[in-house]
């Protein structure tokens, strides 16, 4: 038997080279040997891609792309169906998973100026999943055919309307209708399922093949192939497969304790995830009180209302992400990673953080006057980061980059620094129970936490400068 295996192996490496293919990318793919938290969101966006297409196939068993249908069937998989509850919360929990593991994995490039030469087509790739990610997300969301896909769809298929001259064409045609209907739902499902997926799975392709040509950056933001022995292998390297093959499925492990949690306790995320208007059949007559889209698309959302003209919105909302594909080419700064930068790129990089979770917010909330006030100043942080950083990454002072990646502290280390932050915010108390056992219990400590605050901000400060 296990002769017969061999020989099936030879047969089909002697055809194919598949030994050639895991060396080049895993076994002999030297990567840098500091990577830290940051780095497993590139593996988690690959899991969770995964996670939609399988769950995605098996949704497309018994859901009805028609608009007399569609919401029904929906609710037959999540009652009648086995296992069609797990699945379909399976799916919508893992758009957003897939959103806050792709944020997180766009931050990570921020940090370390990953998108920084010679990375630019990985980033530029990136940000086309990001797009298409966007579109998969929107179209996918008009499928239940519940009252806010249905409006939601409605507002964002119109803004099409606020182009000049060919705007009302264009919605007319995005649509295949006068309003939302039967045809937009057709196609959203053909765009949905086929199309925009097979674009997606390219373009991932592309992304880990620019990647592998140059290799990855990581915290340090220096080049491991400016360092190599006689062989030509990365010092500071070590071998994909098995040094972070292994660590990315701990990392997937613990990704799934999380998603597990959220899709067996709080699959709707209260409104988050699948929000509350979607478990009302989409009716043409009746708009919804207030129209918001899903978390992913809110700030872009809260920036399109913060702008007073229709047109200049929806300019202000596509420049948003316009800016960030030529984002290697505002970034002046001779290093890439935040650890050697200056002041003031660090307070700028919280200033956006700051702003884009703000508009994040804002735009889950009706527009109130002071709400708009507040999104407009958000907005033009969020352009000012983008926009001035030719000027302050040019002006800065950096720190003198190491000659060889740096030991930090893993997580490991860090494991006696919590026990010894957990005994400080907290006071144990030993008590005697009904059964005459003692019994320690911890309550909050307000001095101990009002101190840990304290250096929190005093650090935060000094990391800052
Ligand atoms: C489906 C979505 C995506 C998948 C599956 C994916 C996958 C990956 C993987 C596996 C890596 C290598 C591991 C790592 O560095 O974490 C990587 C690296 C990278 N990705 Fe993505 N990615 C996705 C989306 C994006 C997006 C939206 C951007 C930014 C616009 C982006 C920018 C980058 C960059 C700059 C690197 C190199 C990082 C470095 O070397 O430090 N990716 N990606």
């Amino acid at each position: 038997m296990k002769q017969r295996l061999n020989q099936c192996s030879e047969w089909f490496l002697e055809r194919f080279p598949l030994s050639d293919l895991w060396n080049e990318h895993m076994a002999h793919y030297y990567a840098p040997k500091n990577f830290n938290i940051w780095y497993f969101f590139g593996s988690l966006a690959l899991f969770v891609l995964v996670n939609q297409f399988i769950t995605g196939i098996l949704l497309t068993m018994n859901y009805k792309p028609d608009a007399k249908l569609a919401f029904d069937s929906v609710e037959y998989i999540m009652r009648d169906v086995q296992w069609g509850w797990l699945v379909r919360y399976m799916h919508s929990t893992g758009a957003s998973a897939f959103f806050i593991v792709v944020y997180l994995h766009m931050f990570r490039g921020l940090l370390y100026g990953s998108f920084k030469q010679p990375r630019e087509l990985i980033w530029i790739f990136g940000m086309l999943i990001f797009v298409c990610l966007m579109a998969e997300a929107f179209m996918g969301y008009l499928l239940p055919w519940g009252q806010m896909s249905y409006w939601g769809a409605q507002v964002i298929i119109s803004l099409f309307s606020a182009i000049p001259v060919i705007g009302d064409e264009l919605s007319l045609w995005v649509r295949g209708d006068y309003v939302v209907s039967d045809a937009t739902l057709n196609r959203f499902f053909a765009f949905h399922v086929i199309a925009v997926p097979l674009v997606l799975l390219i373009l991932v392709f592309l992304h880990i093949v620019a990647l592998h040509e140059v290799g990855s950056n990581n915290p340090d933001g220096i080049e491991i192939k400016e360092n190599t022995n006689w062989q030509g292998r990365p010092l500071d390297g070590i071998p994909f497969h098995p040094y972070y093959t292994v660590k990315d499925i701990v990392g997937v492990g613990v990704f799934m304790f999380f998603f597990a949690v959220v899709i067996f306790y709080m699959p709707e995320m209260g409104g988050f995830f699948l929000e509350h208007a979607n478990f009302i059949p989409a009716d043409p007559l009746k708009t919804p009180e207030h129209i918001a889209p899903v978390w992913y698309f809110t700030p872009f959302y809260a920036i399109l209302r913060a702008v007073p003209d229709k047109f200049a919105g929806v300019i202000a909302m596509g420049g948003a992400i316009v800016v960030l594909f030529i984002l290697p080419w505002l970034d002046r700064s001779p290093v890439k990673s935040i650890r050697y930068r200056g002041g003031m790129f660090k307070k700028a990089l919280l200033l956006f953080v700051i702003s884009f979770i703000g508009l994040g917010y804002l735009g889950t909330q009706p527009a109130t006057p002071v709400a708009t006030n507040i999104a407009r100043i958000f907005t033009a942080v969020y352009f000012g980061f983008f926009l001035l950083m030719p000027l302050y990454t040019r002006w800065e002072k950096t720190k003198q980059l190491p000659e060889r990646l740096t030991e930090q502290r893993t997580l490991e280390d860090r494991i006696p620094d919590a026990i010894a932050l957990f005994d400080e915010v907290t006071i144990a108390e030993q008590s005697t129970n009904a059964a005459g056992a003692t019994v320690t219990q911890r309550r909050p400590n307000p001095a101990g936490i009002k101190a840990v605050l304290f250096r929190f901000v005093k650090n935060l400060k000094e990391s800052l400068d």
